[in-house]
């Protein structure tokens, strides 16, 4: 039965310890009604309230399964749009709070696209027939719509050389968006020599590059990048170097070719965790990615012995993703208890209808 929404304002200043003690009073209200889908990034005080966590291929797949009506989901704003797409349509997908984006994600938009498209139409003739546009999951669900629409496809961090590959068995070149290191890393994984990528500018006629150039290149990556990962350096992986010759380095591939190239391990959030959690005890790690996984895994493997450190010396968080706290979450889920569907993530059918076909596609390859 539905009732009159509670406003946030009730739940704005509730101690933390008073909003675990309404998130679970919630749950056991909902009982399997509700799953939590929670992302490796998530903030300690949300990630303890997780039914399920994984990389963003595996929680879309999780995503597609489960038989929950609703899907609160503890990431950024795409990847409850991918739930929501990939989900039954009587399920919901719902986001604690709407300002979960991702920064990444915001640097590609559908009008830079299409302007792209139309201008590679122009240098290319048929763009349709000699370019796959592949869209990293980080991007908004109209884009996913534009991948199936013109035969490409979506990748995520852990199955993008299976995905390059289906992309280049169709046509030769690959508009890759929005993220240029993903891109990179994996293409040159692949072979393609570096000269044959080419980052396209989408606030530049014809991607800042000459008609030749684009003719040339085998891979068009766009100028897009997240925040978080760019705080990496090398220096910091040979400082570290120095200090334990005997230890790993192991990155996320949405970090620079430069880090990437001096690190031992390349791979997702998921990879990450398992190749750390694989190791034998007693290993030192420098881990280049987001701060609350490598904290919460440091504290796992610390009683084998395994040292796990943070890159950068400056603290970098996915700060859209640490907006959901669980006063947010608190209010979302005593709202559903009370039959009322708050942040509700829908994507319009039409969208819904094309974004699925690259996400299906996607599910196919990987
Ligand atoms: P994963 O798919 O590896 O979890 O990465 C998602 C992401 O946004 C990394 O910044
Ligand atoms: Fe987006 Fe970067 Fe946050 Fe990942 S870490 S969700 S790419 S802003």
């Amino acid at each position: 039965m539905q009732t009159t929404t509670i406003s946030f304002d009730h739940f704005n200043a509730l101690k933390d310890a008073q909003a675990h003690e309404r998130i679970r009073a919630a749950r056991a209200k909902l009982g399997s009604r509700a799953v939590l889908l929670v992302h490796h990034y998530q903030r300690a005080d949300v990630y303890q309230h997780h039914d399920l966590t994984g990389d963003s291929l595996r929680l879309s797949r999780l995503a597609s399964e489960t038989d929950a009506e609703y899907i609160v989901f503890c990431g950024v704003h795409f990847m409850a749009e991918v739930a929501d797409i990939l989900s039954k349509p009587q399920q919901i997908a719902i986001l604690p709070d709407l300002a979960a984006g991702c920064s990444m994600a915001d640097m590609a938009n559908l009008a830079k696209v299409e302007r792209c498209w139309r201008e590679l139409n122009e240098v290319l003739g048929q763009a349709d027939e000699q370019v796959t546009p592949v869209t990293y999951i980080n991007s908004a669900a109209d884009l996913k719509a534009f991948c199936g629409e013109h035969g490409g496809i979506v990748c995520t961090s852990s199955n993008a050389p299976k995905i390059l590959d289906w992309s280049f068995a169709r046509r030769e070149k690959v508009l890759f968006f929005p993220d240029q290191h993903l891109g990179r890393w994996t293409g040159h994984k692949m072979g393609i020599p570096l000269e044959a990528m080419r980052v396209w500018d989408p606030d530049l006629p014809n991607g800042g590059l000459t008609p030749e150039e684009i003719r040339n290149a085998r891979m068009l990556l766009w100028k897009g990048h997240c925040a978080v990962h760019q705080m990496f350096q090398p220096t910091h992986i040979a400082n570290w170097r120095k200090q334990n010759p005997d230890g790993f380095v192991i990155s996320h591939p949405e970090s620079a070719y430069e880090v990437c190239e001096a690190s031992d391990y390349v791979g997702s959030t998921e990879y990450i965790i398992k190749v750390i959690k694989d190791a034998p005890a007693g290993t030192k790690w420098l881990v280049g990615t987001e701060l609350n996984l490598v904290n919460r895994l440091a504290e796992e493997v610390k009683p084998e012995g395994k040292q796990v450190q943070f890159m950068s010396p400056i603290v970098c968080m996915c700060s859209t993703m640490q907006r959901i706290d669980p006063q947010h979450l608190a209010w979302t889920l005593e709202n559903l208890a009370e039959g009322n569907v708050v942040n509700r993530i829908s994507v319009p059918e039409h969208e819904a209808r094309l974004a699925k076909l690259s996400l299906e596609r996607m599910l196919a390859v990987s």
